[in-house]
Order: structure tokens, then C-alpha cells, then sequence
């Protein structure tokens, strides 16, 4: 690994080709001899750090359509945390009837689970039949795993059956020296961007791709309002940024005053601190209060001058949904990617019907939204939010940063790169965008 390390931090790219690949590589894992480690115990209390390890695991084969790439850095998302806490179930029940598809996919099948669902890293090999992309090129993947031998996902591969999402429902994830991506999860590194920043964007930034700007999610035009839960969140901090770009106007919904003066730095200029405004939705556990909803609908109206929000941004789920139906406009759209806080939604269907709104779900995005997303990034037209960066042996620190809402934007891990602030090829185009690169660091 280090002879592959040394090719890669000299630039020496075309050698990676003939060095060998190793028979075994150091992953963040989870481990199916522990995975009724937490029973019993409410969310809050199971803690990733006991349960995400680094351990020495074998290099999978590679398959035809595949590709094996050297990590420099990975990033925590929310799937990390799920898996660390093996909620709402252990991921293993996802590889075992993976592994059940074909022989191929028995490999995913193991008693170990290596985690992560973003890389930015260099090709090591590619399999049969892949010709776009060579060993040497350097690259960030997105999370798409799909087969696509089915005709349902030939309009839209998010509609595929054979869907999965990488590091999550498929073993030999970021999180990790190497790993196995299928070559159509390819897309090239943003060159003005060192590795850590370069990793971060893309799985959140894919999914509010998709569920807010794509046709398959919200489709927001020009002068939408848009309520954004989460707003400097992972998915959120890449919705504002969109619903900036688009020429839409973002109501950020956070949860302190830090959070808040980093939307407005984002260039938000309507917040709402959910903790100082006190919002609750919920009485008890069995009955919601409508009376809170409009509270808050009430709040949108004097920040918008009397909007309601054209698209609500849901994936807080249980707690914020039926305020989210209550406040969407008339005829507008709740777009949701997410439960966090519980996935039995309830709320009242009157405000839905009778003012002709729409729930619309998404998930993750196809190659063609992640690579337009991407594509923005490249382009110096949505950033990263990285605001704070681990090692790999640190990984469930990070995971639990994130577990507890501690974090802010995306939280990075270095993989291979023995440092921060590496693989930035267009230093110029850097500089132009240097304080929305660094925007939320170390906040
Ligand atoms: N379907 C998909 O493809 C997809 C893709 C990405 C993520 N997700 C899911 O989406 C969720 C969010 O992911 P993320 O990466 O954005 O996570 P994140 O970085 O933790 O951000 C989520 C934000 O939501 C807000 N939030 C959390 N609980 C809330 C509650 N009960 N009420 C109101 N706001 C709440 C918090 O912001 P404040 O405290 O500041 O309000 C938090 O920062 C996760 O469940 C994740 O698994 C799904």
C-alpha cells in the first residue's frame, strides 16, 4: 500500500498500473459478531465508537464493470451512523441477500461490513469492459450501485430493483484504504479541490440534487420558497446552496445561533432557530399540536413577507412532517429523503388534500443528477462544507459527532492522504473560491 501511497503523493500516476495490489487493506468495518451489541438501549446511548473499528480485510476480486480505487478520504454521512448503531436494522440483512443475487455478489457477503458511501481517490484497476476510466485517473464516486439488468431502471436507475447504495447496502465502502465501486459510479475529482474536500459532496449533495433542483424531485424554479430543515446539515448546507443558485429564496430552519450565521454566510438571509423559538410539534408521544404549526407557519410569513414555502425540504421525518404538510403552500410540494427522528409519519391529510399539496419521496440520485451536481462543484458553483476532518482510526468519533447533531456541514476522514489540504491540481481556480471552500471550517 505504501509503494501505491508513495506513486500517488509524487505524481506519479501512470505507474499505479504495475505496482500490485495488495491481498488485504485497513477499512472502518462493523462486525457481525457484534451487531446486537446495543439491545436494548434507546438510540442516544449506542455509541459508534464502539462499534466502528479499523481492521485488516481482504481485497475483494474485481468483477467485470468494476473498479478497485485507492481512497484518499472518505466523509461521514447519516448511513455511517445507522450502520454503527445498527438501526433500524443491522446492514448485514442487506449483504446477505446481496451476496444471494449471483456469484459476484456472494463477495459483499461477509462477516464484516467496511462502511462509507463517498470517496475521492485514484483507479487502481478496472475490470472487463470498462473503457471510460483507467487506472490513474483520479476521481470521487457516488453512491449508486445499481444492476440494471431489469428494464425498470432504463428510464431512471434510481427505479431499478437492483438498486443499492454503496458502503451501506453493499460491502467495500469508502471508509477505507481501497474500494470496489461499480465504473458508472465514476465521476472526476473537482481539480481545484484537495482530497478531503473533494469526498464530502457526494452523496448529500447528489441526493438534494435530486430532491429538490431534478424533475424526479421537487423540480424548484426561479422565486420558489423553500423551507430547509436541517439547513446547515449535510443534505441541508447543499439545498441552501442550490436554492441560492436557482434563484429560489431558502428558509433555513437550524438549531442554534452558529448554525444560523452559517446559512447566512451561505448567503441565506432568512433563518429560524427551531431551539430559541421552542417549537413543539408534539404534545405527547401520540398527538401533534397544530397550534405549534401554525406558530411556525406564522414565523415563514413574517420572514417571506407573507409566503408560504412553494417546497418543504423534509428528512428530519416524525417530528417536523406534519408541520411541513401544515406549512407547504397551497399546491405546494413536501419533498422527503428521510426520517431522522422516526419513520412513522403522521399528520393531517385535510391540509394535503384540500389544498392541493403534494409529498413527493426521493432517494439518492441517478449517475446523471450525481454527475450534474458534481459538474457544480467542479465548476466553482456549490462548495463544500466540510467543517471539521479525522483520521480513520478516529471514524467513530466522527460517526458520533454526527449521531449526536454535534457537527456542522460534513465531517471528513482521511483515508490514505497522511494529510489535510492535498490533490489540489488548479490552484488558481482554488484561490478565486478559497472563503466559500473554507466556509464552514472549524466552526
Ligand atoms: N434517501 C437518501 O438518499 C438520503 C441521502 C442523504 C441523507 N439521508 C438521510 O437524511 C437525514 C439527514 O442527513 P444529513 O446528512 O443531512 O444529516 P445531518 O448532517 O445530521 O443533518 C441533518 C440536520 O437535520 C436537523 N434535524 C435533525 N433532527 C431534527 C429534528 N428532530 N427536527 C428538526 N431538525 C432536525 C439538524 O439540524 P438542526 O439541529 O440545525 O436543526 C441536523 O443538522 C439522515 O436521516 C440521512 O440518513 C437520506
Amino acid at each position: 500500500m505504501q509503494k501505491i501511497l508513495d506513486a500517488i503523493l509524487a505524481d506519479e500516476l501512470d505507474a499505479l498500473a504495475s505496482l500490485p495490489v495488495p491481498d488485504s487493506y485497513r477499512g472502518v468495518t462493523v462486525r457481525a459478531s457484534e451487531q446486537d451489541m446495543f439491545a436494548g438501549l434507546p438510540s442516544k446511548e449506542k455509541d459508534p465508537r464502539r462499534s466502528l473499528h479499523v481492521d485488516e480485510v481482504r481485497t475483494p476480486e474485481l468483477g467485470p464493470g468494476e473498479a478497485l480505487v485507492a481512497v484518499m478520504a472518505s466523509a461521514i454521512n447519516y448511513n455511517t451512523v445507522w450502520t454503527s448503531i445498527f438501526e433500524p436494522m443491522s446492514t448485514f440483512g442487506f449483504l446477505e441477500r446481496y451476496g444471494r443475487t449471483s456469484e459476484l455478489a456472494a463477495r459483499h457477503d461477509r462477516p464484516y461490513h467496511v462502511v462509507g458511501s463517498d470517496l475521492a481517490g485514484v483507479v487502481l484497476r478496472t475490470g472487463p469492459g470498462v473503457n471510460a476510466w483507467k487506472p490513474g485517473d483520479e476521481v470521487v464516486a457516488h453512491c449508486l450501485n445499481v444492476e440494471l439488468e431489469h428494464p425498470d431502471g432504463h428510464s431512471d436507475t434510481m427505479l431499478d430493483p437492483e438498486q443499492r447504495i454503496w458502503g451501506f447496502e453493499t460491502n467495500f465502502g469508502g471508509l477505507a484504504e481501497l474500494a470496489l465501486v461499480k465504473s458508472n459510479q465514476l465521476m472526476p475529482k473537482p481539480k481545484h479541490l484537495s482530497w478531503e474536500e473533494a469526498a464530502s459532496p457526494g452523496l448529500v449533495n447528489s441526493t438534494a440534487y435530486r430532491q429538490l433542483v431534478s424533475r424526479n424531485g421537487a423540480d424548484m424554479k426561479q422565486g420558489d420558497v423553500v423551507l430547509i430543515w436541517g439547513a446547515s446539515g449535510g443534505l441541508g448546507s447543499y439545498a441552501t446552496q442550490f436554492a441560492l443558485n436557482g434563484g429560489a429564496t431558502p428558509v433555513c430552519v437550524v438549531s442554534s445561533p452558529e448554525k444560523a450565521e452559517i446559512c447566512r454566510k451561505m448567503g441565506a438571509e432568512l433563518v429560524i432557530d427551531r431551539a430559541a423559538e421552542g417549537y413543539k410539534f408534539w404534545k405527547n408521544d401520540e398527538e401533534q399540536d397544530p397550534r405549534e404549526w401554525k406558530r411556525f407557519g406564522a414565523k415563514i410569513r413574517e420572514l417571506t413577507g407573507g409566503d408560504d414555502p412553494d417546497i418543504v425540504f423534509e428528512h428530519p421525518g416524525r417530528e417536523t412532517f406534519g408541520a411541513s404538510v401544515y406549512v407547504a403552500k397551497r399546491g405546494g410540494t413536501i419533498v422527503t429523503c428521510a426520517s431522522t427522528s422516526g419513520f412513522n409519519h403522521s399528520y393531517d391529510n385535510r391540509y394535503l388534500w384540500m389544498h392541493l399539496k403534494k409529498i413527493v419521496g426521493s432517494h439518492f440520485a441517478n449517475y446523471r443528477e450525481a454527475w450534474e451536481a458534481n459538474r457544480l462543484v467542479a465548476k466553482g458553483a456549490v462548495h463544500p462544507t466540510v467543517s471539521k476532518v479525522y483520521s480513520m482510526e478516529q471514524t467513530g468519533q466522527a460517526a458520533y459527532d454526527v449521531h449526536r447533531n454535534v457537527h456542522q456541514g460534513k465531517v471528513g476522514v482521511l483515508c490514505l492522504a497522511p494529510e489535510e489540504g492535498l490533490g489540489v491540481r488548479d490552484a488558481e481556480f482554488r484561490a478565486a473560491h478559497i472563503d466559500a471552500i473554507n466556509r464552514f471550517r472549524g466552526v
